[in-house]
């Protein structure tokens, strides 16, 4: 396992030097119910620009909904 330390709103820019352009699955533990609408909706989609299509984004949350209001949801979520 290699661990990068990094600011997660700029995903594309940790991985590319490591030459990782895509990726299969995203898991997340980061506070997104804590974070300004701003940067999470920018970790949101540099997470899915590196994802496969149909590949999974899952986030762990303490929360009962899920951290990205529904609205802002373009793709299958449960
Ligand atoms: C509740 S802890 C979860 C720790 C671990 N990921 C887990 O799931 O057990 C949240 C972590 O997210 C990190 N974090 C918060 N904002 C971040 C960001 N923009 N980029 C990268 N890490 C961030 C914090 O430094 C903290 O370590």
């Amino acid at each position: 396992m290699r661990i990068l330390r990094g600011d997660a709103a700029d995903l594309a820019g940790l991985l590319r030097p490591l030459g990782i352009t895509r990726a299969c699955a995203v898991v997340s533990g980061l506070p997104l119910l804590a974070m300004r609408d701003t940067v999470r909706d920018r970790i949101v989609e540099e997470s899915f620009a590196l994802l496969e299509p149909g590949a999974p984004f899952i986030q762990f949350t303490y929360g009962l909904a899920s951290p990205i209001p529904r609205r802002k949801l373009a793709w299958r979520a449960r």
